[in-house]
């Protein structure tokens, strides 16, 4: 952890102690610590206990030194965040965008990896306020240290003491290695689906909604990379701290792939694009006479295909969406656009479409194969930027 930058938020819980043991093995290991409690963690541990471990400033107000903007400061020039304990407090007000004193206003500014280390009586854990609170912020990209079963403030036993110390420094270790591997690396991505125009109101389209490119974004810029999102029409939130291009047409996404993504480190294509397109687009609405219409198709550009084309040192990831032979379809397309790996996945019935849960394979090279299971897109985001990582670790 030599010379890292950590931020550490503390929240008033009993467990507000252990965090001090964490705090100075951080810094035997090397770590700079920059540490803010809120008011409540003051009544379980005084800031001179923190100040004198890290040997720096411990902030607890926004109001100490207000024309320093101390909570932007803070947390910009850390590497990672933690917050041990955060309490169920400290975990609904995240969830709620509340930023009502100085560690809830500088962890909403983050853009950095937040790990939170929840801590609190079981039935306050258990509680379903609570839980949909941590299921919002993991979708929101916050990683989560789960309490462990054992001995609670009230004398009884149950799921709710804070992490053992390893755990958050394994967590805290995880997240610095990944921002070791990303830093000053190029990251492009496509996203969500094209809309195809046959009159100014009306187009072809598909069930795409771009979740899984604005997770696979997110945790790329968490990681450190220097991101770029091709977007089509979603109305998702793109997330903070990446360029996003907003495209509408395939032809659209093909010229922004072409001038922002071409040369980067890592492409990857999620974007459901139109095959075709209508031949002929009419300037004016078409209107209804009672009888069919014909609509002639042209073929769209293959965006993947042009970018596997100018590849250079980029490392290109391509995704299928498949209905059947699933996984010999998609290493034809893998040889056939020059890709370095692609992901396939199960579109049957539109599965793999939307903010829900999603099931990967990835493949690469003659045989490479790696399943990278069924979960929330923000989890199979990661991991598939772990095995990318490995992938290019080894190429
Ligand atoms: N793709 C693309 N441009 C296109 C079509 C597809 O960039 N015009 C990309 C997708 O983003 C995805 C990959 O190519 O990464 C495979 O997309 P998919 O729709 O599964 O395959 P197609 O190439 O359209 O082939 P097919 O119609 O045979 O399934």
């Amino acid at each position: 952890m030599n010379g890292a930058r950590i931020f550490l938020g503390v929240s008033g819980g009993i467990a507000a102690y252990k965090a001090a043991a964490l705090t100075s093995t951080l810094v035997q290991r090397g770590a700079v610590v920059d540490v803010v409690m809120t008011a409540e963690a003051e009544r379980f541990i005084t800031p001179l206990t923190f100040s004198s471990l890290t040997a720096r400033p411990v902030y607890g107000s926004l109001w100490d030194a207000p024309e320093r903007i101390p909570h932007i400061r803070l947390i910009r020039e850390a590497q990672v965040a933690l917050v041990a304990p955060a309490t169920a407090n400290l975990i609904a007000k995240l969830a709620a965008g509340i930023a009502d004193d100085l560690l809830t206003t500088a962890l909403l500014a983050a853009r950095i990896p937040c790990i939170l280390a929840a801590a609190m009586n079981d039935a306050m854990y258990a509680d379903p306020v609570t839980q949909s609170n941590i299921e919002a912020l993991r979708t929101r990209g916050y990683e989560f240290v789960d309490p462990e079963r054992g001995f609670l403030a009230e004398r009884e036993r149950g799921v709710g003491r804070l992490a053992a110390e390893e755990r958050l420094v394994e967590a805290l270790e995880r997240a610095l290695a990944r921002k070791q591997r990303w830093r000053g690396k190029r990251v492009a991505i496509t996203g969500g689906p094209t809309r195809e125009p046959f009159d100014p109101v009306r187009f072809l389209s598909n069930a795409s909604t771009g979740a899984t490119a604005i997770a696979l974004a997110a945790e790329a810029a968490r990681r450190g990379a220097a991101v770029s999102l091709l977007l089509g029409p979603t109305l998702l939130e793109a997330p903070a701290g990446v360029d996003v291009v907003r495209v509408t047409t395939a032809q659209q996404l093909y010229d922004a792939a072409l001038s922002h993504a071409a040369g980067a480190d890592v492409i990857i294509a999620t974007a459901a694009v139109a095959d075709w397109r209508p031949a002929h687009v009419s300037a004016s609405k078409l209107h209804k006479t009672g009888e069919g219409i014909d609509v002639q198709l042209a073929p769209n550009p293959d965006v993947l295909a042009a970018l596997g084309e100018r590849k250079g040192s980029s490392f290109l990831v391509g995704f299928a969406a498949e209905t059947d032979d699933h996984e010999v379809r998609a290493r034809e397309k893998l040889r056939r656009k020059h890709l370095d790996a692609i992901a396939v996945n199960d579109v049957r019935n539109e599965r793999g479409f939307g903010t829900g849960e999603n099931s990967l394979v990835l493949l690469w090279g003659d045989d490479g194969r790696r399943e990278l299971g069924t979960a929330r897109k923000d989890e199979l985001a990661a991991r598939l930027l772990d095995a990318i990582e490995e992938l290019t670790a080894c190429s």
